[in-house]
């Protein structure tokens, strides 16, 4: 095993022992669905940067796969949804976190009737092998792991999560992201890689990493400043650095029109003199009435003198029509 991931999992180790409020900082708090009760030591250990559970997308037929579980707040979040033994399947490589998270949701179980332990199996797994098999799986989810990995390693755990997921099958991402490169000699710094600050790549770069992995749908769903980070404590660092931490879903699936389909929130709306507009990819815009679309869409829609294509919001909500 290389020498960071050993640093990883010493950092959980450590985390699992003692919960750490500032070792992954989120401004996101769980989510308050009726009937879910929290145990506290699972909000004390929310080591995540956003969250990747969505009511708006959960079914009770799907069965997740959630890589690095930590004190278990989101596993019991997408079990909150499954409901069943196996629905929820969750790997990480540290026994002290798996010890941790399986006495917290022990604890759930406790506080909420409607939950039983067996609804999260917690398997000891790598995101880079990982203990599951192909196409078995239709929502995979990770939150501030994969940005700890180096590159070889980001892409390995990509294919790992295209290997195990269905066809039409979706991944649940939370990442911190830099607002530009950041400097070598940050990235060298295990440590600070561990803890989600030195290894975070730009969201062309995490985006652009997911669609090579074979994703033929990217939706950024949220954006916000996750952290600054200074040359005070880095003195590697000559100006403070900035980063965001962004919640994104990925789809197994092929790409669409103009490529692979990246939807960061862009509208297009036509206001030309007809009703409707049938735009090349076949899509019907009606005058006045925003339509969500594609990054390559949008670039390709804006040439038109009729269309109005607004600026990313990192607030995706739906495919884009095109
Ligand atoms: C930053 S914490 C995030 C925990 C959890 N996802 C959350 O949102 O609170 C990273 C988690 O990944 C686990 N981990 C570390 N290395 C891993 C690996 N190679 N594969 C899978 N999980 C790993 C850690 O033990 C820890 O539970």
């Amino acid at each position: 095993m290389s020498t960071y991931l050993k640093t990883v999992e010493a950092v959980y180790e450590q985390a699992a022992k003692q919960p750490d409020g500032n070792l992954c900082c989120t401004p996101s708090s769980a989510w308050n669905l009726p009937g879910l009760h929290v145990p506290p030591i699972m909000n004390a250990m929310n080591y995540g940067c956003g969250s990747t559970v969505n009511p708006r997308d959960l079914r009770p037929d799907d069965t997740v796969l959630y890589v690095g579980v930590g004190g278990g707040l989101e596993a019991l979040q997408f079990a909150y949804f499954t409901r069943r033994p196996g629905g929820v399947i969750a790997v990480d490589p540290v026994a002290a976190m798996r010890e941790k998270a399986q006495a917290n949701l022990e604890e759930a179980s406790r506080l909420n009737p409607w939950f039983r332990p067996e609804y999260v199996e917690i398997r000891d797994g790598n995101a880079l092998d990982l203990p599951v098999d192909a196409d078995s799986v239709s929502v995979v989810a990770q939150n501030c792991l994969f940005n700890i990995f180096i590159q070889s390693d980001f892409e390995r755990a990509l294919s790992e999560v295209v290997r195990v997921l269905q066809l039409g099958g979706r991944f649940a991402t939370s990442d911190p992201i830099a607002n530009g490169p950041l400097p070598e000699a940050f990235r060298a710094d295990v440590h600070a890689r561990a803890q989600c600050l030195s290894g975070c790549q730009t969201l062309d770069d995490y985006v652009g990493t997911l669609v090579s992995a074979g994703f033929g749908r990217v939706d950024v769903r949220a954006r916000f400043p996750y952290r600054a980070v200074t040359p005070a404590e880095y003195p590697c660092l000559t100006e403070t650095v900035m980063l965001d931490s962004i919640e994104a879903v990925a789809y197994k699936e092929p790409d669409g029109f103009d490529g692979p389909s990246i939807n960061t929130g862009r509208m297009a709306i036509y206001i030309g003199p007809a009703e409707t507009h049938r735009d090349d990819s076949g899509a019907v815009l009606i005058r006045g009435i925003p339509a969500p679309v594609s990054d390559a869409a949008a670039r390709r829609l804006a040439r038109h003198p009729d269309i109005i294509v607004t600026p990313p919001t990192f607030h995706a909500r739906a495919a884009g029509c095109c």
